[in-house]
């Protein structure tokens, strides 16, 4: 069967604080400017989560969108939607909420729950005009 990447998009809303607690507030400052502003500021997140796998043939999918929505919409969205990252979000405790290491993050929480077919792909939206794309390696 051929493999085919499906994907599906989600969207929340967070707020954080870029900042290295292992630096000083100086460098901190130095490093990401008004990002590491004390009380933080605002993203509307989009998250494209891709899969990919064999095309079933009894269904015609490599996955049933509805489960990477109702996966990723429990596991990502329920936890970050309209929270503070530095603060509110489990398994982004101890981290610096840059996109790179969310993306991460969420990877490690998402890959392991997805199937059929395999978490191919996360490309985290930070603005219109920010991305990044992590694939696992
Ligand atoms: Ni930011």
């Amino acid at each position: 069967m051929p493999d085919v990447t499906v994907v599906r998009r989600l969207r929340f809303n967070a707020a954080h604080r870029v900042h290295n607690p292992a630096l000083s507030d100086e460098e901190n400052r130095e490093l990401f400017g008004k990002c590491n502003n004390p009380h933080g500021h605002g993203h509307n997140y989009e998250l494209e989560v891709c899969v990919t796998g064999p095309v079933d043939p009894r269904t015609g999918y490599v996955i049933d969108l509805g489960i990477v929505r109702d996966v990723a919409g429990r596991l990502v969205v329920d936890a970050m939607d309209h929270k503070h990252l530095n603060h509110d979000v489990p398994f982004l405790r101890g981290v610096n909420p840059t996109t790179e290491n969310i993306v991460v993050a969420i990877w490690n929480l998402l890959a392991p729950r997805i199937a059929p077919g395999r978490l191919a792909r996360l490309r985290l939206w930070e603005t219109e005009n920010n991305y990044v794309e992590y694939e696992g390696r």
